[in-house]
């Protein structure tokens, strides 16, 4: 509710047009259709002394995203953080330092963002825009590569949403109360309260689209541990902030917008089609290596694999069959060999983090073995 909102606030604000009666507290009107009937919509300016006959405030919606989202945060990211936070292969950090990490993001985001829109640099918008662009690319960099993929990808989303969260509580809600009590005094009404609003209003609806794929991303595990991940977020962010602008003021009256929206767009394409890492020389005739027998490739699975894919997994917190996969029995190791392939051999995102520490020589061997067309012998 909140991300919508947010658009069709947005959306009505930039569609108004000017009341036909011409009356002086009313912004501008205009006329909606939905469910069978129209709304009629009018934006009335606060006037001394008169107050609507009820008033609804929108900061539940941002405020109870924000509580269950970080909720989750703590259940699945900081109560399994050596899993979840932490990757060897990325950086050295510890489980606490990750945790710490990833707290100082959500409020460090909001620290470096609220300073420079406070600044005087928030006059000069062609100069305040490319620095907290700048900004943003720096942390995604950093948390790419300190913490694990998926930990450095929701921590990012985390912060935005933080960001929009803490613009509803500091600077979108209390000044439009405080013109709220000015009118109800009957007392003259400060209008720049109600701009200061609109503008945060508008910096988090450029902000819902990157919130909500970086809430997602952990379910493209293809995107998160690709090599140049950073750039992968970025892109994806500058292109839902593209969208947005495109959504709300039109391609005609934002060519450059759209173009760097498709540039983005097409660059995303090719960096996620990608293969991953190099791929191994074709084997052909008859040098190519007989397959591995199978008891090999079984005790490498129930050493990396089958403490989670199983009927029964040994690892705390691990529901049976994670993504309805068990390797319990040598017919569903056989049945999974595809997909282990994808996950195990090429993308490398299986065991997660690989918090099983398999090496590069058993994922060669699951590899031949696979590609012998994965044999029980
Ligand atoms: C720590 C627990 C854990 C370990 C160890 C683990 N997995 Fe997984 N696996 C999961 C979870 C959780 C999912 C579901 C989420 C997902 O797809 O990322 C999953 C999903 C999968 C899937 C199905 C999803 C798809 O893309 O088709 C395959 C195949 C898979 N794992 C292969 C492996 C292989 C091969 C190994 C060993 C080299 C392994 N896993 C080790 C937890 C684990």
């Amino acid at each position: 509710m909140w991300i919508g909102d947010s658009l069709l606030f947005m959306w009505i604000d930039s569609h108004l047009r000017p009341d036909p009666e011409g009356r002086k507290d009313v912004a501008g009107v205009t006329w909606l259709i939905h469910g069978g009937g129209y709304y009629h919509l009018e934006k009335r300016l606060l006037v001394p002394g008169r107050l609507p006959p009820s008033l609804r405030w929108f900061w539940l919606e941002a405020t109870t995203t924000w509580l269950s989202g970080f909720l989750l945060l703590v259940l699945i990211y900081y109560m399994s953080a050596d899993a979840f936070m932490v990757d060897r292969s990325v950086s050295s950090l510890s489980a606490g330092q990750a945790i710490a990490v990833g707290l100082a993001m959500l409020a460090g985001g909001w620290f470096l963002y609220d300073f420079l829109w406070r600044s005087s640099v928030r006059h000069r918008p062609a100069l305040a825009i490319p620095i907290s662009l700048g900004l943003f690319v720096g942390i995604s960099y950093a948390a790419t590569h300190l913490l694990s993929a998926r930990a450095a990808f929701i921590h990012t989303g985390a912060m935005l949403g933080t960001i929009m969260a803490a613009n509803v509580w500091v600077h979108i809600i209390p000044p439009q109360w405080k013109m709220v009590q000015a009118a109800r005094a009957g007392k003259e009404i400060d209008y720049t309260l109600g701009a200061h609003a609109k503008t945060r209003s508008t910096h988090n609806s450029y902000l819902t689209f990157p919130v909500i794929f970086l809430m997602i991303s952990i379910h493209f595990p293809a995107l998160f541990t690709a090599p140049h991940n950073w750039l992968i977020l970025t892109l994806f962010v500058a292109f839902g902030v593209g969208v947005r602008h495109l959504m709300l003021v039109g391609p005609t009256r934002s060519t450059w917008t759209a173009i760097a929206t498709a540039a983005s767009a097409v660059a995303l394409v090719y960096l996620t089609t990608q293969p991953f890492g190099s791929q191994p020389p074709p084997v052909s005739g008859p040098a190519a290596p007989a397959a591995p027998a199978f008891v090999e490739v079984r005790t490498v699975i129930v050493r990396r694999c089958a403490v989670c894919h199983s009927a029964n997994p040994t690892v705390p917190g691990v529901s049976a069959m994670p993504g309805g996969i068990a390797m319990d029995t040598p017919a569903q190791i056989r049945a999974a060999a595809p997909r282990m392939k994808v996950r195990a051999v090429e993308q490398k995102t299986m065991p997660p983090a690989n918090t099983t520490h398999i090496t590069e020589s058993e994922r060669d061997l699951l590899a031949r073995w696979i590609d012998a067309g994965a044999p029980l012998r």
